[in-house]
């Protein structure tokens, strides 16, 4: 057995998480592997909507287990905020028992969201346009061996480690102005430790290894994307893990030779939250009319997303990274109705045409040259089967395909979970 991996091709919000829970039900673990709460998954089924933004998009299927792992970063105030929103909805995630917590998963602290809000408030014009959670913060302590971590909330003396890394913050704090009063947050980091504390704590590598010598099947459920990867995207307009399919290898304790299928999932465009290059970014009504009719608004913050044409140079790059081999298309539905579509097959960069992620992408702007491609006018939201598929869309499928040398398996039409159609 092996674990499969999920994970998004472009800047993020590529609609992972409904593909996560259409393919939940093939799965008994579904696992996240990096990143935090600037993660905000959208899944939408029977009239209702969910925005998950630390728990792993599993947990609406009976039968399946979820892990965050250690890879994650947590913050515990939202991790309580999204475990009391979905008990509200009626799913007590204690009671399902359906929710597990890798120890060596790192906290976030209150003081973590305040380091990040002074820096990229000092980083002015430049800043990266962060989600302010405090994960930069968060994993420069992990890196940096001050860390704190799930296991530790029930070692005797959790409260004065949580102490000398505040006092450590606090003195960071100070070089940028007075520090702010946060004792409210503070009360509630050490109320959510206590719901914390009532959720299975388990060692993610043991874990995802007894789950496969019993052969069971794992997904491991990424999160933000390829280009947002801290090695390998726009640096320094990233976050801060491995976005790509050595972070599930990592981030959950999972030996590089036991990953199967790489899901790779890309929008039908291309969009991108916070600051940084974006090549096929479209600064003009296109670009709204696309914002407009996609929703492109953030799932945790509400800014709105900077939209463009589909990026094939980034696309390639992100799939040779992550050894992806099906792809998902999302938001087709969203392309209904414009007259001619684009694709950027190559950039004009530095007087020459190339075809691939150049280095300096953030001081040297890549310049897009563009495939015309015919649109088409069908409303896709209700079709359910491949041969309801319009040609032209068929066409733009196929093209893609050609382009990227590999397979798309699924089709999503829709935000609902039935607005979702497997291929070849
Ligand atoms: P994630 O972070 O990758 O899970 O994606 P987000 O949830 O942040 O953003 C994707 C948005 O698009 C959400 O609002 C989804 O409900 C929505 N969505 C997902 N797939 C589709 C689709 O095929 N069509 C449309 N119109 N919306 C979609
Ligand atoms: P999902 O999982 C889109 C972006 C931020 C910012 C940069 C760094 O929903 O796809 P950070 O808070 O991580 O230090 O911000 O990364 N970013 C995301 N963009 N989707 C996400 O997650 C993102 N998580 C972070 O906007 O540009
Ligand atoms: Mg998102």
């Amino acid at each position: 057995m092996a674990v499969d991996v999920l994970l998004g091709l472009q800047w993020g919000d590529e609609g992972k998480g409904k593909i996560v829970d259409v393919l939940a039900p093939k799965y008994d673990l579904i696992a996240r592997f990096q990143g935090g709460p600037n993660a905000g998954h959208t899944l939408e089924f029977d009239g209702k909507k969910f925005v998950l933004n630390t728990i792993p998009s599993g947990i609406f299927e009976e039968n399946t287990m979820n892990l965050i792992g250690n890879g994650v970063v947590i913050d515990p105030i939202i991790l309580k905020k999204e475990l009391d929103k979905l008990k509200e909805a009626g799913h007590d995630l204690l009671a399902k028992k359906n929710l597990m917590i890798a120890r060596k998963a790192h906290l976030i602290l209150p003081t973590h969201q305040l380091l990040d809000a002074s820096s990229e408030k000092k980083m002015g014009e430049g800043k990266i346009g962060s989600t302010l959670k405090g994960i930069g913060p968060t994993y420069m302590d992990k890196t940096g061996r001050n860390g704190l971590r799930v296991g530790d909330i029930f070692l005797p003396d959790f409260k004065e480690r949580y102490n000398k890394l505040v006092a450590k913050h606090r003195d960071i704090l100070s070089h940028y102005g007075e520090v702010e009063d946060f004792s409210d947050r503070e009360a509630a980091f050490f109320d959510a430790i206590e719901l914390l504390k009532q959720f299975p704590h388990v060692d993610s590598e043991h874990l995802v290894a007894k789950y496969l010598k019993e052969g069971k099947k794992v997904l491991a459920e990424g999160a933000q994307g390829t280009m947002l990867d801290i090695d390998f995207g726009s640096y320094p307009f990233v976050t801060s893990s491995n976005t790509t399919t050595a972070g599930a290898c990592t981030g959950l304790g999972i030996a590089p030779n036991k990953i199967g299928e790489v899901v790779g999932i890309f929008k039908a465009y291309c969009t991108r939250v916070g600051g940084g290059p974006f090549p096929t970014e479209l600064e003009n009504e296109v670009g709204e009319e696309l914002r407009k009719v996609g929703h492109e608004f953030g799932a945790t913050t509400g800014r709105p997303r900077r939209c463009g044409w589909i990026d094939l140079p980034a696309l390639k790059y992100a799939i040779m990274l992550n050894g992806v081999t099906q792809l998902v298309m999302t938001k087709a539905d969203v392309l209904s109705g414009f007259e001619k579509i684009y694709a950027c097959t190559h950039y004009k960069y530095n007087g020459e045409v190339i075809d691939y992620m150049p280095y300096d992408i953030c001081s040297i702007k890549p310049e897009p040259i563009w495939e015309e491609i015919d649109g088409w006018n069908e409303d896709l939201t209700g079709i359910r089967q491949p041969n309801e598929i319009p040609a032209k869309l068929q066409a733009y499928i196929t093209y893609l395909e050609n382009q990227l040398e590999v397979p798309v398996k699924y089709l999503s039409v829709g935000p609902d979970r039935v607005q979702t159609l497997t291929l070849g």
